[in-house]
Parts: C-alpha cells; sequence; structure tokens
C-alpha cells in the first residue's frame, strides 16, 4: 500500500520529471521486503572495462570477447572470476521507438545478446551498466530513471547477470526511491541479476542499501595512484560492520596493472581490498597485462581470503604513524592479517596472535600469502614493510607449528632526520647502515648469518659482527655496515637488500637510499614555489607551481584564486598532498595564504598543514570552498626539512584543490 507520504514524494518527482522529460511509473510492483536474491554470497569477482578505457574506442566487442577468452586460457576464470562487465558508453543515445536502449553501433554491432552469449559460452557471466539519472555520468547514453521495468527486461532478455547503477543526472529523486525500483525491477524479470550500487557513498547506502543492493560504492572514482588508493582505504575502512554476505561495501573497482602505481602498492592495493572483503574487479585491459600484474589478480591464497565464506569484513585493530594492522577472521578459525605501512619508508610494523584474536598456545602456524613461506612464531606478528607495502599473512593456532622454521624478520636502516624522512645519502659520503634480524619463533633460530648488497659500484663494508650461533624468541642481532655511494652516483633511488640466512630458511628486507644532491635556499625570502623540492606527492595530478591543480598533465592549472583573491605566485595541490623542501636548519619561517581554489565551488574541503621535520608547527583547521584564504605562519627554525602537508578534511578528497599561495620560505 503507498503512503501519502511516498505518493507526494512521487508526486514531486513527477514535477521534477515533467521539466526533465523523465516519467516515473507509479505502477510499480509491490516493493520486496527484502533484496534476498541469493547472490554475492562472497564479494564478486571479475571484469569492468571503465578504468581501462573510460568511453575510449578500445572499448568494444573484441575487447569485451578477448578479456571472456582470457579470463578462461590464463586461469582467472579458475581463480574465482566471474563477471564480465560493460561499463558506460555501450548504447547509443537514443531509445529506439519502443522506448528501449540501443546497442553503440560501432562498439557493438552484433549488439548485447550475442556478446553476452558469448561470454555465456565461455560459462562466465555477463554484466551491464547504466544509471539511475536520466542520463549517465559521460552523457552519452539514457539513464533507467522512470524506465526501470522496461530496461530491466529488456536486460533480462538479453542474459543479463549484474547490473551496475550509477548516480549521475538523477533529477534530485530521493536515492533509496531510485535504487528500491530498480531492485523491484530487476527481481521482477525472475532473472537472478546481481545488483551493484554506484550512489559513491552520498547518501550513506550503508545505513539502508542492505535490503535494496547486494553491494554498494562506499567513495567517489578511485584514480590509478597511490594517494587515491589510499585515500579510499581510509573511507572505507571504518565501514566494516555494515558489510557481510549477499551486501558488499564497494570501494570501487581495481586499477591493477594500469601503470599508475608500482607492483608493490599494486599488492597493497589486492591485499586490502580482499582484507576489506571487497568486490574484486579487474579494472586493466588483461590483453596487456604484464605478467606481475597476472601474478598478483591470480593470486589465489590472497583471493581466498576475500573470498571467505565467514563473509567478514576486516578491520584495523591500530592505525599509528603510517603502520596499519587490519584483521580479517576467517571461517576456520584462522586470521589474515595485513600490515600496511602507509609511508614513504620502510617501518617495522608488529602485532601479536592474541591481538589479532587467536587463543592463547605455545605457537603458531604463518603463512605469508605473497611469499608464499610458512613459519612458525610464539606470538609476535611482525616484519619490515617497504614504503607504501602489505605484508598480508595467514595466522591459525594450528598444533603443527613445530614443523615450520622459525619466523625472521630483517629490517635494514639507514639515517634519516625524522621518523618516516626519505632515507637521503651524498654521492661519495659514507652513511652507516644497521641491518637487525630478529626471531619471532618459539624456536631458536640457528647460524643466523646476515648480509647487505647495494649497486653496483657502491662500497660495503661490515663494521661489526655478521654472524652468530643462534637467536632465541624475541631477540635480534644487529649488524653495522659503512656504504659508501661512488662519486659520480646519479640523482635517483637506490636498493640496498638485507638478507638474513639461518638453518632452514631465510628472510630479506630492502630498503631505497635516495641520492640527492641538497641545495642550502638562499638567504632572504624566496617564493617556495621558485625553489627545487624534495619530493611531492599529490592527490590527482602534480603540483604545480604558480597555477592551481588542473587534476591531470603537469601545466594544465588556472591562476591561484581563493574567494576572489588572485595570486601570482603559490603552490598548486590536490589532497592529500605533501610537498617537501630542504631547509638546511638554516631557516626561520614559512607562510602562505591558503585554501580551496574558486575552479571549485561544491565539496572541497581540506587542512593545511606545516611540519618542521618530524613536527607539526602549523594547522589551517579545516577549509572548504566557501572560506576566504586564511593566513598561514609557522617558526620553522632548526628544521632540516619543511613540510607543506594537505589532509583531504575527512570527507574523501573529491575536489580537494588546495592552494599555498604566496608560499614563501626564510632563511638567514
Ligand atoms: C561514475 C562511476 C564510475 C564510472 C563512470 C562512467 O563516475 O562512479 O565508476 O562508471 O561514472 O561514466
Amino acid at each position: 500500500m503507498r503512503t501519502v507520504r511516498s505518493l507526494t514524494s512521487a508526486l514531486a518527482a513527477l514535477a521534477v520529471s515533467a521539466a526533465s522529460a523523465v516519467t516515473l511509473t507509479l505502477t510499480s510492483a509491490p516493493p520486496a521486503a527484502a533484496l534476498e536474491n541469493g547472490l554475492a554470497r562472497t564479494p564478486q569477482m571479475g571484469f569492468n572495462n571503465w578504468n581501462a578505457t573510460h568511453c575510449g574506442a578500445d572499448f568494444n566487442e573484441d575487447m569485451v570477447k578477448g578479456i571472456a577468452d582470457l579470463f578462461v586460457s590464463s586461469g582467472l576464470k579458475d581463480a574465482g572470476y566471474q563477471y564480465v562487465n560493460l561499463d558506460d558508453c555501450w548504447a547509443e543515445k537514443d531509445r529506439d521507438a519502443n522506448g528501449d536502449y540501443v546497442p553503440n553501433h560501432t562498439r557493438f554491432p552484433n549488439g548485447i545478446k550475442t556478446l553476452a552469449d558469448y561470454v555465456h559460452s565461455k560459462g562466465l557471466k555477463f554484466g551491464l551498466y547504466t544509471s539511475a539519472g536520466t542520463l549517465t555520468c559521460a552523457q552519452t547514453m539514457p539513464g533507467s530513471l522512470g524506465h526501470e521495468q522496461q530496461d530491466a527486461k529488456l536486460w533480462a532478455s538479453w542474459g543479463v547477470d549484474y547490473l551496475k547503477y550509477d548516480n549521475c543526472n538523477n533529477q534530485g529523486v530521493d536515492a533509496v526511491k531510485r535504487y528500491t525500483a530498480m531492485r523491484d525491477a530487476l527481481a521482477a524479470t525472475g532473472r537472478p541479476i546481481l545488483f551493484s550500487m554506484c550512489e559513491w557513498g552520498e547518501n550513506k547506502p550503508w545505513t539502508w542499501a542492505k535490503d535494496v543492493g547486494n553491494s554498494w560504492r562506499t567513495t567517489g572514482d578511485i584514480s590509478d595512484s597511490y594517494s587515491s588508493m589510499l585515500s579510499i582505504v581510509h573511507q572505507n575502512m571504518a565501514l566494516a560492520s555494515y558489510a557481510g554476505p549477499g551486501h558488499w561495501n564497494d570501494p570501487d573497482m581495481l586499477e591493477v596493472g594500469n601503470g599508475g602505481m608500482t607492483d608493490i602498492e599494486y599488492r597493497s592495493h589486492f591485499s586490502l581490498w580482499s582484507v576489506m572483503a571487497a568486490p574484486l574487479l579487474i579494472g586493466s585491459d588483461l590483453r596487456k597485462a604484464s605478467a606481475a600484474t597476472m601474478k598478483i589478480l591470480t593470486n589465489r591464497e590472497v583471493i581466498a581470503v576475500d573470498q571467505d565464506p565467514l563473509g567478514v569484513q576486516g578491520a584495523p585493530i591500530g592505525t599509528d604513524g603510517g603502520r596499519d594492522v587490519f584483521v580479517k577472521p576467517l571461517k576456520n578459525g584462522d586470521r589474515a592479517v595485513a600490515l600496511f605501512n602507509e609511508s614513504d619508508a620502510p617501518q617495522r610494523i608488529g602485532t601479536s596472535a592474541t591481538a589479532v584474536g587467536l587463543p592463547a598456545a605455545p605457537g603458531y602456524t604463518v603463512r605469508d600469502l605473497w611469499a608464499h613461506t610458512t613459519r612458525e612464531t610464539a606470538g609476535t606478528l611482525a616484519a619490515t614493510v617497504p614504503a607504501h607495502g602489505t605484508v598480508l599473512l595467514r595466522v591459525s593456532a594450528d598444533r603443527r607449528w613445530a614443523l615450520h622454521p622459525p619466523a625472521v624478520d630483517v629490517g635494514v636502516g639507514l639515517p634519516v632526520a625524522y621518523p618516516g624522512a626519505l632515507p637521503i645519502v651524498q654521492p661519495g659520503t659514507p652513511v652507516t647502515v644497521t641491518t637487525t634480524a630478529t626471531n619471532a619463533g618459539r624456536l631458536p633460530a640457528l647460524a643466523v648469518r646476515s648480509g647487505l648488497t647495494a649497486p653496483d659500484g657502491w662500497t660495503v663494508r661490515a663494521a661489526s659482527r655478521r654472524s652468530t650461533p643462534a637467536l632465541g624468541t624475541d631477540r635480534s642481532f644487529s649488524t653495522s655496515w659503512t656504504v659508501t655511494p661512488p662519486q659520480d652516483a646519479a640523482v635517483g633511488a637506490y636498493d640496498l637488500t638485507a638478507r638474513t640466512t639461518y638453518a632452514g630458511a631465510s628472510a630479506e628486507s630492502t630498503v631505497q637510499a635516495t641520492v640527492l644532491k641538497l641545495t642550502t635556499p638562499p638567504s632572504g625570502t624566496t617564493y617556495l614555489s621558485d625553489l627545487p623540492w624534495v619530493r611531492a606527492s599529490n592527490g590527482w595530478g602534480p603540483v604545480e607551481k604558480d597555477t592551481s591543480n588542473g587534476e591531470k598533465a603537469a601545466g594544465d592549472g588556472h591562476p591561484i584564486t581563493i574567494n576572489g583573491a588572485v595570486y601570482k605566485k603559490g603552490l598548486g595541490a590536490h589532497a592529500p598532498s605533501t610537498i617537501e623542501y630542504y631547509a638546511a636548519k638554516q631557516c626561520t619561517s614559512v607562510a602562505a595564504d591558503v585554501g580551496v581554489d574558486d575552479e571549485k565551488t561544491t565539496n572541497g574541503s581540506v587542512t593545511f598543514e606545516i611540519w618542521a621535520d618530524g613536527t607539526k608547527v602549523a594547522d589551517s583547521g579545516l577549509l572548504t570552498t566557501a572560506d576566504p584564504a586564511a593566513h598561514l605562519s609557522a617558526d620553522v627554525g632548526g628544521a632540516s626539512f619543511v613540510r607543506l602537508i594537505v589532509t583531504d578534511g575527512g570527507n574523501g578528497n573529491d575536489s580537494d584543490h588546495a592552494d599555498w599561495a604566496d608560499a614563501r620560505i626564510t632563511c638567514t
């Protein structure tokens, strides 16, 4: 029975529709009590073309068939990937005389049904996309608002098994109403169709959509950068309690293999999505995938964490100093434990078997799901994790722990100016490097011997003992090394790898030493945009000098403008961002006018911070598109390095164009 309230809102929606040519069906099927479509008992796995192609010419029948073929030939299907899904731009702009979607003639000359049949012939499932609006986001094809029943029927007749339902051009119609209407239309077809809601977390779908969709996007769109991936992790990790079999949080599709992150970062991306029980939708063109990409995507031990039938989304039990420990309880009582290092330098991250929820026991078995090794521990779970890296462990209170070698963790340390600082070395200048092996095992590690390797042309000399006969539980053994880069070492990052061997096993870890020629800033006051930075990272596109951030290529910004005030000098950043300068302990202050650039009028909200080495010395508080520029200045006396940091203000980094207008440093 329709309530007065819903009738009123339907009429209000009709009024909207009169202006925008939407016709809402007032006689839709009665809402189902719950989704109960039996699908996505574990998070869905498959492919979607969007991240690889957007609406480019590569998105066509050949591609989709090629992906389906590869699913079978390269073992992806066997690894659990099932859905082959089309995103935006699969249809013509206009509906046909019956009001039905028309497949895009150029991309899909043989229609969608033929393609779905092809995908089905491979034992796979087929998915489509549209928007709960009048047009899709790319605006090249119609949306389904007001056409839910007719469209669902058409897709079911084509054999569609999956619908991604976007949020663009929604005419302000209530989200619950729009998504519920499509849920009911899909249910009315009688065909099981997985319903993937994509309203970007705008209406907190985790609080209402459990009975509406099989999954819901929790954030804005991912992009192929570490900072985008990280910002999504921060948003999605807080929502663990809302996910479960049949209804998952969706932190967006995978970027693994698209080229904007390193393989270490892609392994973090894949590990964290798995620990967070996220849908695993491959977003790269597998026809061009490297061996490394395939290895990540087909790691069955990691996939098993994502697909664990208990269906619990893992959550952080600790986040501190860029060190995150995520725990996901698994059906057989094991725990998946992700040790994620968000920061730009290697860090040792540790927890314990009892802290991750395992019962007290004399020993535990630890499986490293990327190294594919098995070790025993007396309880400590620790690893030195590379910058942006994740060590993913599966830990069990298994009585056969003593069959495995003890878990030894190796760290390698270089002198740094503050915790998390870049380990910088100068050509021809010796530095002391320390390697440390720590035994977490219940059993002693025997015949322990450490080594350190550096690139050709570097000299490495042990300055203390390299071996010890035995290392007991939770005991460490350190060796000092004198390492000298060659006089002519070029600027860049160089691997130093520590490797410890012991009876039955070995362990290693790598740190990157950065060769940089540091230049002392001139005395007096200088615009920071006229100085070389030590490093810079940005949420979208590169940091711009003397313009705002244009989000994509270098040089695509505009004059820096905050609430009407235009600045000739400054830095154009996009949250989350860090820009670091060498101050050589010779500078006294940093100042800037900070704010969100006028080129964004909604959503942008950020905080600006100035750091002197490891200490925050200024903080703007939250600034949004509505605020005028705030003047920020800080005493940076004695600092070796100064960092300008922009955070996303806690609401994701959509539209966070952050200007450091007139940013300048004063040195003696
Ligand atoms: C939105 C969605 C994306 C993608 C595009 C297509 O931005 O969030 O995932 O589907 O639309 O235009």
